[in-house]
């Protein structure tokens, strides 16, 4: 099969970078799956696969700078270009009020969350910039655009990750390239019920109003959308999948 299309998605093997893996397996497409576990990252890939695209893991750290430009260079490898990002990896970190919130875990947290994302788009950014197109999207979250007690770390990381679509956005408006954020609120993967076990006590994750899960499709989609030319003249969008709960 010959590909045209190569898009990468860090964090791809867990519940929403497997489905937007997902979203974006077609033939012709080959989905290069960045995660630090090697083996749910593979079973991403074979259901890639299914879908009838073409996929690859790569393991890697998306805080570590070389680790970043080894899947840059995996990915180009297919036809020289990397038409789709979707800067996704992520962790929660723990649920604790900021006075006991620990030192090493708001490190590590800012580490994959707002140095990865950042290490991304400045890997990938110069060749799209050069090509004259493609797409990045962030994972952001209803957590950028809302204080949330209790998770200090993911707040900060992802009110950073806001920031960086941002400025990439006015970076590269007018090239072709676009740079946009996707903000859920929780979605039923394995990172929501971690912080719902953390939260137990606290009756979960607060929310303004009361909605359920979104499914990691449903994420996807919108991700999908967004790295297609459909959304040619988006760009800078920040865009809520929560079913309404942050509106009021
Ligand atoms: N689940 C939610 O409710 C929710 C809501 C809003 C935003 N998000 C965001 O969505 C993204 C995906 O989260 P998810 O719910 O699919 O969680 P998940 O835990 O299922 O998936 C995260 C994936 O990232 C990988 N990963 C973690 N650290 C990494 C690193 N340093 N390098 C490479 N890979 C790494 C993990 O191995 C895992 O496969 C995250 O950025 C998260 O903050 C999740």
């Amino acid at each position: 099969m010959a590909v045209a299309r190569v898009a990468v998605v860090t964090g791809g093997g867990g519940g929403i970078g497997r489905a937007i893996a997902r979203a974006l397996a077609a033939p012709g497409t080959a989905v290069v799956v960045v995660d630090r576990d090697e083996s749910l990252a593979a079973q991403t890939v074979a259901e890639v696969e299914e879908a009838g695209g073409a996929g690859e893991v790569v393991v890697a750290d998306v805080s570590d700078p070389a680790d970043v430009q080894r899947y840059v260079e995996v990915a180009l490898r297919h036809t020289g270009r990397i038409h789709v990002l979707a800067n996704n990896a992520g962790i929660e970190g723990v649920v604790a009020p900021l006075a006991d919130y620990p030192l090493e875990t708001f490190d590590a947290v800012m580490g994959v969350n707002v140095r990865g994302v950042f290490l991304g788009l400045r890997h990938v950014l110069p060749g799209m910039l050069a090509a004259g197109s493609g797409a990045i999207v962030n994972t952001a979250s209803t957590s950028s655009i809302r204080g949330r007690a209790n998770l200090g770390g993911y707040v900060a990381s992802k009110h950073a990750v806001l920031g960086l679509t941002r400025v990439a956005a006015a970076e590269v408006a007018g090239t072709g390239v676009r740079v946009n954020a996707v903000l859920p609120g929780p979605v039923r993967t394995r990172m929501i019920a971690s912080i719902n076990a953390m939260a137990a006590d606290r009756g979960g994750v607060a929310r303004a109003v009361p909605t359920r899960e979104a499914e990691p499709e449903e994420v996807a989609g919108v991700v999908a959308y967004l790295a297609s030319d459909a959304a040619a003249h988006v760009n800078g969008a920040s865009w809520v999948i929560d079913g309404g709960s942050t509106v009021s």
